[in-house]
């Protein structure tokens, strides 16, 4: 059993569901399904025996202990957290509860389960942390990309707090000897992500003929990575890696966001016509995001070398996957932005634990 942390969110939902296809152990997943929690997502896996869900804080003590107590998880992978840059810079304060109260939280709590077990247990546990590329702050145009030994230089509200979190799972490490991995990722994209960022926000509006919202110039750089391949590359570090070691994910794909909109407008183009002319004409420029981050670049030779993982997908290959998942599933959209897909607990699983 491993405990999922988070896995009603997009990346969160996305690794349960390969993890569960590729024949893993069961999960327990830990979700509070705040507005990025959505069990639709997992409806793949309802009724599974080996997804169990449980709606419940990061933040809530005494449900961890009863958590793992009752499941005695072997590795815990902790992707819950606030995510949206945006939202973080209008209401800092949830991002800081989870993600550093909520992190500090499940690191306690970890820490007393894995004390109590029996020594070749506790060598075997692993505490992977997702995190994120944020925490290194901005490039220039011609620094090297980002490597793990890179100085932290957080600048939004959300990386601040993921940074607080990353060194609160290293200090367990060096202080208590909690076995613990850490990720930092890029930015992903893929099916299933809340259309608040950057890529499914621009499908959807898109398809709606709203306009296309690009801040500022358009000209900052973010390094994709689909989100399969993030899910891929956890596995790996959770099978492989060395612990107290940290390990970048990317995609080696840095692109401009403006070249990132104009080649979904491409792909709708080709896949939806509209009858107005193409997509590209509702590309609007707007008021750019405060203290936004220019360029983030990810040098992923570490966990190709020493875990021989890379990705499986080109930006070409993921990004046509990815606007086919949107077209192939209005429904799932439609009940985000309708806001139906909050009932989904209550119409399904709620049920299922009752009986339970
Ligand atoms: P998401 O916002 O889609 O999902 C977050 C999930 O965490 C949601 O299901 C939410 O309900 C849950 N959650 C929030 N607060 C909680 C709490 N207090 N207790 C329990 N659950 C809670 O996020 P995502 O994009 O799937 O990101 C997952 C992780 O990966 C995050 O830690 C993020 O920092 C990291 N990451 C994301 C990206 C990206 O591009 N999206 C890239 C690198 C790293
Ligand atoms: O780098 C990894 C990070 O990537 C993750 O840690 C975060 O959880 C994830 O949200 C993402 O952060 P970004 O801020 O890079 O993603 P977002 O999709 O919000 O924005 C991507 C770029 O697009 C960024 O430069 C801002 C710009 N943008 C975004 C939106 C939502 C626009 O130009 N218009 C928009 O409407």
């Amino acid at each position: 059993m491993i405990l999922v942390t988070g896995g009603a969110g997009f990346i969160g939902a996305n690794f349960v569901l390969d993890w569960l296809a590729g024949g893993g152990e069961p999960v327990l997943n830990l979700d509070a399904l705040t507005y990025a929690g959505n069990l639709e997502t997992l409806a793949g896996v309802e009724g599974d025996p080996g997804h169990r869900f449980v709606h419940g804080d990061i933040c809530d003590r005494t449900l961890l202990e009863r958590l793992f107590a009752a499941h005695r998880p072997r590795a815990v992978v902790h992707f819950a957290a606030e995510s949206h840059v945006d939202r973080s810079i209008h209401g800092p304060a949830a991002f800081v509860r989870t993600n550093v109260e909520g992190t500090f939280t499940l690191l306690e709590a970890t820490r007393a389960y894995w004390s109590a077990l029996p020594q070749d247990e506790r060598e075997t546990f692993r505490f992977l942390h997702v995190s994120t590329d944020e925490v290194y702050g901005s490039l220039g145009p011609d620094d090297p990309a980002f490597t793990e030994t890179k100085t932290y230089e957080p600048n939004s509200p959300y990386s601040a707090s993921k940074a607080a979190s990353d060194h609160l799972v290293r200090a367990w490490h060096h202080t208590y000897g909690l076995p613990v991995l850490t990720t930092n990722c890029s930015n992903n994209y893929g099916p299933f992500q809340f259309p608040e960022k950057l890529i499914p926000l621009m499908i959807v509006n898109a398809l709606a003929g709203k306009p296309l919202p690009v801040y500022g110039d358009g000209l900052n750089v973010r390094d994709w990575l689909y989100v399969g391949d993030h899910c891929s590359a956890i596995r790996a570090v959770l099978a492989r890696g060395r612990v107290g070691e940290t390990y970048n994910v990317g995609g080696w794909n840095e692109i401009a966001n403006l070249d990132i909109v104009h080649s979904l407008c491409t792909l709708l183009d080709e896949l939806r016509p509209d009858a107005a002319g193409g997509y590209a004409r509702l590309i609007t420029h707007v008021t750019d995001r405060p203290g936004h981050d220019r360029r983030y670049a990810i040098d992923a030779r570490k966990i190709g070398r020493e875990l021989g993982w890379k990705p499986a997908q080109t930006f070409a290959t993921g990004i046509r996957k990815t606007v086919q998942w949107y077209l192939d599933n209005p429904r799932w959209v439609a009940n985000v932005q309708s806001g139906a897909y909050r009932d989904w607990v209550a119409r399904n699983y709620a049920a299922r634990e009752a009986r339970q």
